[in-house]
């Protein structure tokens, strides 16, 4: 078993029913210190009945999301907590407001995943000056000293495994991704998107995957034909999935209307990539004289896996919203009773003002052959969903 899967279940092992009880406990009766950023003094030795935690989610546009919110309201409401969740619609003054709004109903603890990491910075200093720590959920909350810790995926690997499963998809490396030696006589044409340009994540992605793509392209394997390389020209505002269906649609026009062909697109969500691949299907691809090019993807949601499974989308990255759910839940009763949450990073996640400290999950490359055994046999999705 892989050590990352190892590591998660004990952290989900550990994050269950009277376990977790019995931990939250331990760390009450230790009496750690508190948290960076907030105190968590005051509610230590507080039954969690009488402590409320606000979540504050970026939207329920994407599966992700709502299975993220559910899955840590259920973790808390199960140890007693009362629970604030708020989805935002991708609309940054609602985030501010319901936030705004939680501070004001006097909330023990804050779990946000922000839709623009730049835009929190009044209510992360009304958090603070409250005393109420925040946990910045997946996306880094930016420019803010009150950012207590951050949970996430290691965002540059996730990135590496989209690179790398074009790759493969490609056949510029074999299964196990070993280079395969191609040496195509012209490169094969690929073109890159990036996710939204106020999302911290999103440059961790692009730079993952452009740090295994660009060897390739230096060394004539590959080639962006378009010459939209860099970060800020190829984003994807959002994350849209319209937006990168008309990117797409703009570059076949612009780009292969010589009769040259789409061998490879980096997408880096399964909702851009359906977007992709339409505009791709009105272009002609998706035939077997014309086979859709290698697509990408991020998230394993439904819709991206069907698609997987029909032979459309290559591949997508799991990302086990259980796993950073609980992960969010336990560091939130860490800093709830006195204690001091785990985090296994204080280096990488800057965010302008200080490095926030960290608890970073693996994710996993999913293609046609692991859905089963890597989605479905862990009951992340079911069959019925899926197929
Ligand atoms: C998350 C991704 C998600 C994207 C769009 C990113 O911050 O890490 O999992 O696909 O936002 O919602």
């Amino acid at each position: 078993m892989p050590e990352s899967h190892t590591l998660q279940m004990s952290r989900r092992q550990i994050f269950t029913g009277g376990a977790l009880a019995a931990s939250a406990l331990a760390l009450a009766a230790c009496g750690g210190p508190g948290a960076t950023g907030g105190s968590g003094s005051d509610t230590a030795g507080k039954d969690p009945s009488e402590l409320t935690i606000g979540i504050a989610m970026p939207t329920k546009s994407s599966e992700r999301w709502i299975k993220d919110g559910q899955n840590i309201r259920t973790q808390l409401e199960e140890l007693g907590y009362n629970v604030n969740l708020q989805f935002a619609e991708d609309d940054i003054p609602t985030q501010t407001n319901q936030i705004d709004n939680m501070i004001t109903q006097g909330v023990n603890l804050l779990i946000i995943a922000p839709i623009d990491g730049t835009a929190l910075s009044g209510q992360l200093d009304s958090a603070g000056e409250a005393g109420i720590p925040v946990i910045s959920y997946d996306r880094l909350i930016r420019d803010n000293e009150n950012v207590s810790y951050y949970t996430s995926f290691d965002n540059y690997d996730v990135g590496t495994q989209m690179g790398t499963s074009l790759l493969i998809g490609m056949g510029v490396l074999d299964a196990d991704g070993n280079d395969a030696g191609k040496s195509p006589a012209t490169p094969y044409n690929i073109e890159v998107f990036g996710g939204s340009p106020d999302d911290n994540n999103a440059p961790f992605f692009f730079n993952g995957a452009m740090d295994v793509i660009q060897p390739y392209i230096d060394s004539g394997v590959l080639a962006i034909k378009s010459g939209q390389t860099d970060f800020n020209t190829v984003a994807t505002m959002r994350w849209d999935a319209a937006t990168a269906q008309s990117r797409m649609d703009n570059l076949i026009t612009s780009t292969y209307s010589d009769g040259s062909r789409v061998d490879g697109v980096l997408s880096p969500l399964d909702s851009m990539s359906i977007g992709i691949l339409g505009a791709l299907k009105g272009a002609g691809y998706g035939t077997s004289a014309q086979p859709y090019p290698t697509v990408t993807g991020q998230d394993a949601e439904i819709a991206g896996i069907k698609s997987i499974l029909a032979g459309e989308q290559y591949s997508t990255i799991f990302k086990d919203t259980r796993a950073l759910a609980d992960a969010a839940g336990q560091m939130a009763v860490a800093i709830l009773t006195g204690g001091e949450p785990e985090v296994n990073d204080t280096e990488t996640y800057d965010n302008g003002v200080k490095v926030v400290p960290s608890y970073l999950l693996k994710s996993e490359i999913i293609t046609k052959d692991n859905v089963q055994t890597s989605l479905i046999d862990t009951g992340y999705v079911t069959e019925d969903e899926v197929k």
